[in-house]
């Protein structure tokens, strides 16, 4: 692969953060270890499944307006993505951008990072590409290019509703510093609709989200010696009016214990493991996170059922 410049995430924190999610009075995992390499690949599928609306309608969004989309962003410019997955979306904004200086993909799942940024090296054979494997909200050097013009950072999919507002206020801040030359973020945001049609993007009937949610347990198993038993728990998610989000969780059929390096874990029957919330926006509450880390709009495309919108924001 050409330009290839991975750093390795040395984390040792998954045990201490499982241990601490799982001890308190309400328990919880932490979403972002969900993607290990099996997590990655179920994600990738909840994107095509039917019910599953935020991808396909972000895809459309960015298509609809690919030129528009390049055009704001403009030429030179040095793109850096967090948590670039398969790096769908990029191939988008990639065609449409005049003279990239260089595309930073960075991603807290290896291989995937590593396939995607090899295939796209492939289709962009003179674009400088710089994958590093790193958890986003942890610090992380980003490695040195040539000059670009400006720096725009791009986080697509409505990932940064995976984030508490005060850590995402905290987020867009950090990375409102990374794009002061004129630069901004491109960020795709889900909006608040149907509650029902939130609660089936989340409860598919293939049951791939459920699959997902409950690899989280495997990965504890596999990397961490624990001896949960899937089977003991049901993935169940739900749209949370007064928290403006869908939160998932893992409900455990039974009272049970499970040892994860000499810690006993013990599950009441009923009783949830909350893995995830997924925030969902409308434009005043998006336009005052957006506002409090110092980013101005300066254009929003939407889709025809106001769905989900893609923000350009700048530095200011
Ligand atoms: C990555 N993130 C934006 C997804 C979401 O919708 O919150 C993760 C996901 N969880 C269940 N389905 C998809």
């Amino acid at each position: 692969m050409p330009n290839e410049q991975v750093s390795k995430i040395t984390d040792d924190s998954f045990l201490h953060d499982v241990i601490q999610g799982l001890s308190g009075k309400t328990k919880t995992l932490p979403c972002k270890y969900f993607y290990d390499e099996r997590g990655s690949v179920l994600f990738d599928a909840i994107c095509e499944l039917p019910e599953y609306y935020p991808t396909r309608t972000e895809l459309k969004i960015m298509k609809d307006n690919a030129s528009a989309i390049g055009s704001s962003l403009g030429k030179g410019v040095l793109l850096i993505e967090f948590g670039s997955g398969s790096s769908l979306k990029t191939r988008i904004l990639l065609d449409n951008l005049v003279n990239p200086v260089a595309y930073i993909p960075v991603d807290i799942s290896e291989e995937h990072l590593n396939r995607s940024a090899s295939s796209l090296a492939e289709s962009y054979p003179k674009l400088v590409i710089l994958p590093v494997c790193a958890d986003f909200t942890e610090k992380f050097s980003i490695p040195e290019t040539e000059p670009a013009d400006k720096t725009v950072i791009y986080f697509p999919g409505s990932t940064i509703g995976n984030f508490e507002e005060n850590e995402a206020k905290l987020l867009l801040n950090r990375w409102r510093r990374l794009c002061v030359n004129g630069g901004g973020l491109l960020i795709g945001i889900d909006l608040i609709k149907d509650p029902k049609i939130l609660e089936a993007a989340y409860n598919d009937e293939q049951g791939v989200t459920a699959d997902f949610n409950l690899n989280i347990l495997d990965r504890i198993n596999k990397e961490l010696g624990a001896n949960f038993k899937t089977t003991n728990f049901t993935h169940r998610a739900h749209w949370d009016t007064d928290k403006s989000r869908v939160e998932m969780h893992l409900v455990s059929n039974c009272q049970q214990t499970a040892l994860i390096d000499g810690h006993q874990i013990t599950l009441e029957e009923g009783e949830t493991i909350h893995t995830e919330s997924s925030h969902k926006y409308t434009f005043k509450s998006f336009a005052e996170i957006a506002s409090s880390a110092n980013f101005k709009s300066k254009h929003v495309w939407i889709d025809e059922n106001s769905w989900f919108g893609v923000y350009f924001l700048e530095a200011v």
